[in-house]
């Protein structure tokens, strides 16, 4: 069954367990600053156990060995992406990695999940996407927030019709770095928004027009992103890496309700308004009457969960019962798509790039 022999700690510790046919066995790639959730809720599942943890940094994997000593660390992916008794691959790596290493993970036939964004390219993420079917294989792409209490709740309100119909989407995701080396702050950012967009919003953009400066190290540090849906929804993101302070903050405009979502408040995170605005023509032909509605707010409740801990039960769940992931390789390369976009019409100051 070992097949991870020779390299960091003892193997047989991590792998004498979890022969169980109803629990996953997951191989982590990469501990660096997200590495340690993704290591920690996989770990805690009754139906998913992390065996092995890669990292090229020997500092990662000692700090893996503090808080895990029955997991098996290694600095040489190939360990674990050709291990038969590993049947899942998480790459939590740079975003420029995520192709290679999750093509080879599903050439290993393993199952993967990889990090949000999918890929650096659309046409990466089909070719993986391809790879998947052939082998009969899941990729699920880590969109950490369509887990949360707070999206799912958002979403109840907008399928239940509170709402009514969408006006717009509006979110601020600022705060100070964390500087990327390998992707601007459209990359790094945005796809959190754009995953959630396209989680509430039935419609898909039709167009995406972006701006934005790079001031410290080459890439865009500040950016605006605009997206145009059907029927006259549109979806502005603001991300920036030089904010002195952190926002997470985002409105939805409904004809009927609007609500903002603040991500950093511990309780009472949406709050809905029963806010909106009428207009009627008066009896001249150029008199437009305009009605405010100010109503009551009320705050729903919203289930405490950590996300990532749903995400891999759910992960779990999709692999043992052969369920079709609803953020898979499909959803991953939509948002793969706006980000290529987005690039697109950064790179000509904010030329309207149709979708
Ligand atoms: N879902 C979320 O909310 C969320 C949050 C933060 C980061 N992320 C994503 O997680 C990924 C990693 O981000 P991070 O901030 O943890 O980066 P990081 O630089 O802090 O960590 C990456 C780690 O991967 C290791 N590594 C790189 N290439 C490797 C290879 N080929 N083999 C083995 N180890 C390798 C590095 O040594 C490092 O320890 C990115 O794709 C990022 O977008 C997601």
């Amino acid at each position: 069954m070992a097949t991870i022999l020779g390299v960091g700690s003892s193997p047989s510790l991590s792998l004498k367990r979890d022969m169980r046919e109803d629990v996953i066995r997951i191989g982590v790639i990469g501990y660096g600053y997200w590495g340690p959730n993704v290591v920690r809720n996989f770990h805690g599942q009754a139906r998913s156990h992390v065996v092995a943890v890669c990292d090229k940094d020997p500092k990662s994997l000692g700090r893996v060995r503090q808080s895990y000593p029955d997991i098996f660390v290694t600095s040489d992916c190939n360990d674990l992406l050709t291990a038969t008794d590993i049947d899942a691959v998480a790459v939590v790596t740079p975003v420029w990695t995520h192709y290679e290493l999750a093509k080879a993970a599903l050439e290993n036939g393993k199952h993967v999940f990889v990090e949000k964004p999918f890929t650096c390219s659309t046409a990466q993420a089909e070719e993986l996407i391809e790879l998947a079917e052939r082998k009969n294989l899941k990729i699920m792409v880590d969109h950490t927030f369509l887990f949360t209490g707070a999206v799912n709740r958002i979403r109840k309100l907008i399928d239940e019709g509170t709402l009514g119909d969408l006006y717009y989407y509006d979110s601020t995701r600022v705060n100070l770095g964390l500087f990327q080396h390998d992707v601007n702050v459209i990359w790094d950012l945005a796809p959190h928004d754009l995953s959630i967009m396209d989680y509430l919003i039935q419609e898909k953009p039709e167009a995406v027009v972006a701006t934005g400066e790079r001031h410290l190290n080459g890439v865009a540090d500040v950016a605006f992103v605009t997206l145009y849906y059907p029927n006259n929804i549109i979806g502005h993101i603001n991300v920036n890496w030089l904010s002195p302070v952190k926002v997470r903050t985002t409105l939805i405009g409904g004809e009927k309700k609007m609500l903002v979502w603040n991500d950093l408040e511990p309780d009472e995170k949406i709050k809905v308004y029963d806010k909106g605005v009428q207009m009627s023509n008066g009896d001249g032909r150029y008199q437009l009457l305009v009605s405010y509605r100010s109503g009551d707010m009320w705050a729903p409740r919203v289930e405490q969960v950590e996300a990532l801990k749903a995400e891999a039960a759910y992960f779990a769940d999709c692999i043992l019962n052969n369920k079709k992931p609803f953020n898979d390789g499909a959803a991953g390369l939509h948002v793969v798509r706006m980000l290529e976009a987005a690039d697109k019409s950064l790179q000509q100051k904010g030329k309207i790039i149709q979708l």
